[in-house]
């Protein structure tokens, strides 16, 4: 049996190596952190005691996250008075980022919010259409109606209201508010990880405009709130490319003080798939609206098991090895004895210890000597073995230009925030948490 210390909502700063907390919290969502669903999202108490630990009470220091998802990062650190710079190569989730950590005039959210719920209420049908052949098993006729008319009158806000930056960015916050309902009134699965329509459990989707009233009024109180608590002068810059290549040119020259983070973990979440239903509502911004577009886009996520054949048609982990010993064991193993998928799942690993080698390579070029680095990251199971994805994350790291410091761990509780792993891509019910300097 593990055995966890029990911390009431505040981590401690000095945590022996090794220990396994168990965070009681009653609160995951203050501020504008509840806005949309996102796989794999992390608590906020980490960023929290990341940027106590680390930051004290500095102001105006700037924060990156390199695999910053849905902002969970980002959000803390401007609340705590910071600049932020967010990194990630999923669309929605830079977009969900944006709108999150992006103070608006509340003043134009109301006019804008009363003329939506004025003309939702008139119109029976809107332009819109999603490039889906198979929409009629998503969604039922009127819901498909009322979700069109919804999508239809954000993209008029521009025609009715001016395309000023602060109704872009309103135009924004409604689209993620539109994008946050799909899933719950669709015929999907509310829960999975994976977009699918359960046989056996029967669902009763929800009413769209109703829903996205309650939603609109649920993000305009958060944001006003967020608007009037921040300072308005700090940046958050979200940036929508990889973390394993010219990262330096991305942040332009930006003193990064503190680095806070949580990459992928290996096969374990498929991004694009998760968000399927609302990429055909608003897919067309990113150029992700039809699945074959979102097939393509698969590949550029780290720890993916979407990898075409060619590309590792040579591939062994005999002749290809990472230099670390039990590592390259293991891939052995697995090559050798899953006579499945062997061959494959040990490809896609080598590459995510190859692609996270990658981006502690291209980070360590951006950091200036004794920024501190934190990364939570799980192990993972695969092909029914074990990976201590931490620790071998540390001895990469290492020989990147880091010193490793400090790990310790937290049970993941919450399957809408960390993905419970047991059984799927992995058993381990842990979340590593890394604590790097650059050397
Ligand atoms: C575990 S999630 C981060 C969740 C985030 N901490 C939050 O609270 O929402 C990992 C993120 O890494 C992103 N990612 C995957 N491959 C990437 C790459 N090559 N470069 C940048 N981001 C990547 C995924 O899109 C995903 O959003």
């Amino acid at each position: 049996m593990q055995e966890y210390i029990f911390v009431k909502d505040i981590i401690p700063y000095e945590i022996p190596r090794g220990t396994i907390l168990n965070i009681v919290t009653n609160s995951v969502t203050p501020y504008t952190h509840g806005f949309h669903k996102y796989p794999g999202k992390f608590i906020p108490h980490i960023p929290k005691w990341a940027i106590g630990k680390y930051l004290g009470e500095q102001k105006n220091k700037t924060i990156l996250d390199p695999f910053c998802g849905s902002g969970t990062t980002l959000v803390e650190g401007i609340i705590t008075g910071h600049n932020v710079i967010g990194i990630d190569v999923d669309p929605l989730s830079v977009l969900i980022s944006k709108v999150k950590t992006t103070p608006v005039n509340t003043l134009k959210l109301i006019k804008l919010s009363e003329w939506i719920y004025k003309e939702i209420r008139r119109k029976k049908k809107g332009k819109f259409k999603p490039e889906c052949q198979s929409i009629e098993h998503w969604f039922s006729k009127e819901t498909f109606n009322k979700l069109s008319v919804i999508r239809t009158l954000i993209d008029r806000i521009p025609e009715v209201f001016g395309g000023d930056r602060e109704i872009k960015d309103i135009q924004n916050l409604l689209l993620i508010c539109f994008s946050s309902i799909i899933r719950y009134v669709s015929n999907a699965d509310n829960e999975s990880q994976k977009t699918y329509v359960s046989h056996t459990k029967i669902k009763i989707p929800k009413e769209p405009y109703e829903l996205f009233s309650y939603q609109l009024e649920y993000v305009s109180d958060r944001i006003k709130k967020f608007s009037e608590y921040i300072n308005p002068k700090l940046k958050s810059q979200i940036i929508c490319s990889s973390s394993t290549q010219l990262l330096e040119e991305k942040l332009k020259g930006n003193k990064i003080d503190l680095v806070i983070t949580s990459p992928p973990y290996i096969k374990a979440i498929d991004y694009i798939y998760n968000q399927m239903v609302e990429l055909f509502w608003i897919g067309d911004l990113f150029e992700l609206q039809t699945q074959t577009k979102q097939n393509k886009k698969k590949i550029k996520y780290i720890g993916t098991k979407h990898l075409s054949k060619k590309e590792y048609a040579d591939y062994t982990p005999f002749n290809t090895t990472l230099r670390i010993k039990e590592l390259d064991e293991k891939l052995q193993t697995i090559f050798t004895a899953d006579r499945k998928n062997g061959y494959k799942h040990a490809y896609i690993t080598h590459k995510y210890f190859t692609d996270m080698e990658m981006h502690f390579a291209e980070i360590a070029s951006c950091l200036e000597r004794n920024t501190h680095y934190i990364m939570v990251v799980g192990d993972s199971m695969v092909s029914g073995i074990v990976f201590n994805t931490a620790d071998f994350l540390i001895q990469i790291a290492n020989r990147n230009g880091f010193k490793f410091t400090n790990k310790w761990g937290y049970k993941i509780k919450n399957r809408f925030m960390r993905f419970d792993r047991k059984g799927r891509g992995g058993i381990i019910e842990i979340d590593w948490v890394l604590d790097f300097i650059r050397k």
